[in-house]
């Protein structure tokens, strides 16, 4: 720009000496009168002001060129999981059957995480995973959505086994119709910046008010709204950052109810929650399942003794697995963490 400047300024000052240099000369030499030399100089004057916008002008083009390219190098960015040529939608029954079958993962090629994990959940039935923090739970949830697909990146020797969801593996299929089979209330609820009714209605685009209050009131969420001055209009700021951990949590389980889809996910759903609240949606959820097949993470084991299976993971492993009495009785890792849940309870 400085060296446009200074350029642009050199060519006029030089155009501007030797116009007017000739106009005196004119005037001098009596060919012009002293009007004409004022109105040479009238002329100077506007071309000059024009032609030092040509400098702003093209810097503002040079601008707009760059966040062009940006935005196409931008949107031709690989996404990372894509849908193969032709692939149908994901077809289902009522209650579908959810198949893991020898599932490795790793999100980076040096530190796998998920290390031959097989489970089935049969129809309608609810699975429940248990373990220490980090051993890979909230993986598997994020495997059956496909946010990732199963496998070691950049080592194709290791055979990453599949998901399958009513016979069908989940990447041979459209992953829009994928994610509308699954219901989601993650371990950290993403919230838009827009009121408590649009994220709630957000499980279902389209969803009347009455829907909306109903699923509230099932999330035991409806009476909060209802005292805010604001009401379902209330904001909920960025990311939800207006809401305690409890209330975004019951957001996002109105959502989920709302949504209604034949594979539930509920990945430590009501972990920010104090426990009269928790039982209460607890049963509720319980109700929900009744018919569903579901996924439990969970983090309380009084939540899940009914489940039709118990996973008890460690470090990408199944390291116990099997319903509640015949975990106690083997008297392993779980029969421990349940003692001690007991006994601070
Ligand atoms: N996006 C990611 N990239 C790399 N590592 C990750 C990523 N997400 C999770 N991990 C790692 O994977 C492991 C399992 O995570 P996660 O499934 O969230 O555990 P949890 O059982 O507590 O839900 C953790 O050790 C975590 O550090
Ligand atoms: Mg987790």
């Amino acid at each position: 720009l400085s060296l446009l400047n200074t350029g642009q300024q050199l060519i006029i000052a030089t155009g501007l000496v030797a116009m007017l240099w000739r106009a005196t000369q004119g005037v001098v030499d009596g060919r012009m009168t002293l009007g004409d030399l004022v109105m040479v100089n009238a002329f100077m004057i506007q071309l000059y002001i024009p032609l030092g916008f040509l400098g702003v002008l093209y810097r503002e083009i040079k601008q707009s060129l760059t966040d062009l390219s940006k935005m196409f190098n931008l949107m031709e960015r690989e996404r990372e999981i894509a849908d193969q040529p032709g692939a149908p939608a994901l077809s289902l029954q009522a209650s579908p059957e959810v198949r893991f079958e020898n599932v490795s993962f790793a999100y980076e090629p040096s530190r796998p995480i998920l290390h031959n994990i097989s489970f089935v959940i049969p129809p309608g039935k609810t699975v429940a995973v248990v373990g220490s923090s980090g051993a890979g739970k909230s993986t598997l949830a994020r495997l059956l959505f496909r946010f990732y697909d199963v496998g070691i990146p950049g080592s194709p020797s290791v055979a990453g086994g599949r998901i399958t969801i009513a016979g069908q593996d989940i990447r041979k299929v459209t992953q829009s119709s994928l994610r509308q089979a699954i219901g989601i209330v993650p371990q950290d609820t993403v919230l838009f910046n827009d009121t408590v009714e649009y994220n709630i209605a957000y499980g279902k685009p389209g969803a009347s008010r009455a829907e909306v209050e109903e699923a509230a009131r099932a999330a035991r969420i409806h009476d909060f709204i209802s005292s805010t001055p604001a009401g379902y209009g209330t904001m909920v700021g960025e990311r939800g950052l207006k809401l305690s951990g409890g209330e975004k949590q019951r957001v996002a389980i109105a959502r989920t109810l709302l949504k209604n889809p034949p594979i539930m996910i509920f990945d430590e759903a009501t972990s920010a929650l104090d426990s009269a609240n928790e039982r209460a949606i607890q049963a509720e959820l319980r109700s929900i399942a009744e018919n569903k097949t579901t996924l439990v993470v969970a983090h309380r084991l009084s939540t899940v003794v009914d489940a039709h299976e118990i996973l008890v993971m460690e470090a990408g492993q199944i390291i116990e697995r099997g319903t509640h009495a015949a975990l106690l009785g083997q008297g392993g890792r779980y029969a421990s963490m349940w003692a001690l849940q007991q006994s601070s309870e």
